[in-house]
C-alpha cells in the first residue's frame, strides 16, 4: 500500500527520492508526490499515475536541496486526484507531511480546524494532520508533531519537514512501519527497507508510539512521553541485486525462478540429517514446552494461508498435533478458544499484514505461545512475536507471492519435523523427510525447465472467463493457490475446489467453455482424484492435468498434461505449485496485464 521515502544528507535529494519511489512501486499506488526544502521554502510536486509521470513533471521545477520527503499513495480517503496525493502542506505552506495509515478521528479534528478558519483542498485525513501540526507550531517542530499526535486516534507512519528546519526530518510511527536507514553523513527514512538497499544495510526499526528526529549526522528517538529511547541498528542481509529484475521481464517470473535457490537458503543449517530432525533455533521454547503443545493454529492471509494449509498436513502427519488454519481477518472476531497449550504461528511475507498482526495480538492476549514465520527482517510481526523464523526468501517485489509461499511451506515442514521428533517420529522417518526435502531444489528446477511448454499450453487458456482448480489432500491448497494466482494477475475468475466436492454442486457449471485444471499426483488419493477427473471429463470441460512423471494414462484423460517429478506427498506443494505459478504468469503476460502490479492490489496490506 502507500509508501514513504525521506532523505537528509549532503546529496541532491531529488534523484534519491525518485529512485526510492520507484522502489516502492511494488507496494501498489495510484499517485505520488515529492516535497523538498529549497531556499527556505517547501517545493512540492505531485501527480496522478506512474512515477514516470512525476519524474517528467519535476523537470519543470527547481527541486534542488538536500532534505526531502516523498510518497506513493494508494487511495483510501478520497479519490485518486492530485489534490489528494501526498505530501500535504500546512496552511502557510511551510510544513509538508507524508503519511501512511488512517486517522480515525479526522472528521472531528477537521470540524474543529474549520471552525478556526482552516480551509482544506483535499479529502484526505493527512491534510488534517498537516493543518493540526501547523496550528500547534510555534517554532518547535518536534513538540508540535508530538502534541498533534496526542490528539490523533488511528494509525500512522509519517514524516514531516518544515522550511524553518532544513536540518531535520521528524518521523513517527503508530501501527504503520517506518525504517531509518543509517548512512555516513546521511540518513534515510522509509516505510520498508527496499528503497534503502542501494544506500545502506544498516536499519533502525521504529516501534509504535516512537518519534524520531533525524538530522544529517545523527538521529534521536523518543517515546510518546518524550523520553529518550535507545535503538538498535540491525544489519539487513538482503542485497541490492536481489531487489532487481536481473534481466527477467518481471519480478514475478524472476521470483518464480528464484525458488530453488531461496529454498536452499531457507533450510540451510536448519536440519540435522543424522538425528533426522530440524534445528530451527528461534522458537524460544524449551523441549518440555514444545512437548506440551496440544494444538497448533496457523494464522495468515491469502497465499500465506494456503502455505499454512499445506503446513497443517505436515503438523498433523509428522507431529500428530491437531492443527487449524485460520484466515486472520476471521480469527480475531470469532472468539477463538486458546489456552497455554496452544501454539499460534503467524505466517506472513511482509510481516506487516494488519489482519494477521491483529489476530496474533488477540492470540497473545489469550495466553497462547505466539511465534512468527516471516520474510521481511525487522517487520512488525517479526518483532511482536516471541520468536519464530525468517523464511529467507529475499525481497519479494511482485504483488503475487511465489517464492515466499514455497519457503513458508519449507519452514512449516521443518517445524513439523522438529515437533514430530520430540513427540513420536523415529529418526529414520525424520531422515526420510529430510532426504526428500534436499531433493526439492532439483525437482523445482526440472519444473522450471518446462517453462516454454507451460507457456504454450497457458496461452491456449487465456480467453476463458472461468476456471476451476481441483486437488485433493495436500494438493487441495495447491489448487487454491493456483486459482488465486490466476485471479490476481490475469483477472480471470477461478475457484479452487476439493476434487471430491465437485459433485456436490460446482460441477453444474462445467461446460466446454469452463475448463478445469486438476492436480492428479501419484499419492494416496490418486485413484479418488482420478474418478473426480473422469467426472469432469464426462461433462465436456477442457482439462489440464498436473500429473506425476510416468503416469502415461493421464494423456488419454486430458486435453493437456504438465508432468511434474514425483515427490513425497507432504512436500508436493514445493514442486506442484510451480507449474501453476508459471501458468498464471504466462496467461497474464499474454493478456497484457500489469503482472507485477495488478490492479486494486497492494503488496503489503496494512489496513484491516
Ligand atoms: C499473494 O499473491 C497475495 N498478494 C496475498 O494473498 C498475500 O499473500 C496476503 O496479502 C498476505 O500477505 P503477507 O504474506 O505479506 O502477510
Amino acid at each position: 500500500m502507500c509508501g514513504i521515502i525521506g532523505y537528509i544528507g549532503k546529496k541532491d535529494t531529488l534523484p534519491v527520492l525518485i529512485q526510492g519511489l520507484r522502489r516502492l512501486e511494488y507496494r501498489g499506488y495510484d499517485s505520488a508526490g515529492i516535497a523538498i526544502i529549497n531556499d527556505q521554502k517547501i517545493q512540492r510536486v505531485r501527480s496522478v499515475g506512474k512515477i514516470d509521470t512525476l519524474a517528467e513533471k519535476v523537470k519543470d521545477f527547481d527541486l534542488s536541496g538536500t532534505v526531502g520527503i516523498a510518497h506513493t499513495r494508494w487511495a483510501t480517503h478520497g479519490g485518486v486526484t492530485e489534490e489528494n496525493a501526498h505530501p500535504h502542506v500546512s496552511l502557510d505552506g511551510k510544513l509538508a507531511i507524508c503519511h501512511n495509515g488512517i486517522i480515525e478521528n479526522y472528521r472531528e479534528l477537521k470540524d474543529e480546524l474549520e471552525k478556526k478558519g482552516f480551509t482544506f483542498v483535499s479529502e484526505t485525513d493527512t491534510e488534517v494532520l498537516a493543518h493540526l501540526i501547523g496550528s500547534l507550531y510555534s517554532g518547535n517542530l518536534v513538540s508540535s508533531v508530538e502534541a498533534a499526535l496526542m490528539r490523533v486516534r488511528g494509525t500512522y507512519g509519517l514524516v514531516v519537514v518544515h522550511a524553518d528546519h532544513p536540518d531535520m526530518i521528524v518521523a513517527a510511527r503508530m501501527g504503520s512501519p517506518l525504517v531509518i536507514g543509517v548512512g555516513k553523513g546521511e540518513y534515510f527514512v522509509a516505510s520498508d527497507a527496499t528503497p534503502l538497499l542501494p544506500y545502506t544495510s544498516d536499519m533502525v526499526f521504529l516501534d509504535d508510539g516512537e518519534v524520531a528526529v533525524i538530522s544529517r549526522d545523527s538521529f534521536e528517538t523518543f517515546s510518546k512521553t518524550h523520553t529518550h529511547v535507545e535503538k538498535e541498528v540491525t544489519t539487513i542481509e538482503w542485497s541490492e541485486a536481489e531487489a532487481q529484475t536481473q534481466g527477467y521481464p518481471h519480478f514475478m517470473i524472476k521470483e518464480i525462478f528464484d525458488q530453488p535457490t531461496v529454498f536452499e537458503d531457507a533450510i540451510r543449517g536448519r536440519y540435522d540429517l543424522e538425528e533426522g530432525t530440524a534445528r530451527l533455533s528461534g522458537l524460544n521454547m524449551t523441549d518440555t514446552q514444545m512437548r506440551s503443545v496440544k494444538r497448533v493454529i496457523l494464522i495468515a492471509c491469502g497465499t500465506a494461508s494456503y502455505a499454512g494449509m499445506a503446513g497443517k498436513y505436515a503438523f498433523e502427519r509428522l507431529a500428530g498435533i491437531p492443527t487449524e488454519v485460520d484466515v486472520a481477518s476471521e480469527f480475531r472476531y470469532r472468539d477463538p478458544i486458546i489456552d497455554s497449550e496452544t501454539l499460534v504461528f503467524g505466517i506472513s511475507q511482509s510481516g506487516e499484514t494488519a489482519d494477521t498482526l491483529a489476530a496474533l495480538r488477540e492470540a497473545k492476549r489469550k495466553g497462547a505461545f505466539v511465534r512468527g514465520i516471516v520474510n521481511v527482517v525487522g517487520s512488525t510481526i517479526a518483532r511482536e512475536t516471541d520468536g519464530g523464523t525468517y523464511i529467507h526468501a529475499g525481497p519479494e517485489l511482485a504483488v503475487a507471492s511465489t517464492k515466499a509461499y514455497t519457503n513458508m511451506v519449507a519452514i512449516l515442514i521443518l517445524y513439523a519435523l522438529q515437533f514430530g521428533r520430540l513427540k513420536r517420529l523415529t529418526p529414520a522417518t525424520g531422515q526420510r523427510v529430510l532426504k526428500a526435502l534436499l531433493e526439492v531444489p532439483h525437482k523445482m528446477n526440472r519444473v522450471l525447465e518446462m517453462r516454454e511448454k507451460i507457456k504454450e499450453i497457458a496461452r491456449t487458456y487465456k480467453d476463458y472467463h472461468n476456471m476451476y482448480f481441483l486437488g485433493r489432500g495436500i494438493n487441495y491448497p495447491i489448487a487454491l493457490e493456483g486459482s488465486l494466482k490466476l485471479k490476481e494477475i490475469a483477472y480471470i475468475h477461478s475457484e479452487g475446489y476439493q476434487g471430491g466436492e465437485m459433485k456436490h454442486g460446482p460441477i453444474a457449471l462445467l461446460s466446454k467453455d469452463f475448463p478445469v485444471v486438476a492436480i492428479m499426483a501419484k499419492d494416496q488419493l490418486y485413484e479418488k482424484m482420478r474418478s473426480n477427473v473422469e467426472e469432469v471429463r464426462a461433462r465436456g470441460a477442457r482439462l489440464l492435468l498436473i500429473a506425476t512423471e510416468g503416469d502415461e494414462s493421464a494423456k488419454s484423460l486430458a486435453d493437456d498434461v504438465i508432468y511434474v517429478p514425483e515427490t513425497m506427498e507432504l512436500l508436493q506443494p514445493l514442486v506442484n505449485t510451480l507449474p501453476l505459478q508459471i501458468f498464471a504468469y504466462e496467461i497474464a503476460v499474454a493478456l497484457g496485464r500489469d503482472v507485477d502490479r495488478p490492479r486494486n492490489l497492494a503488496k503489503s496490506v496494512t489496513v484491516e
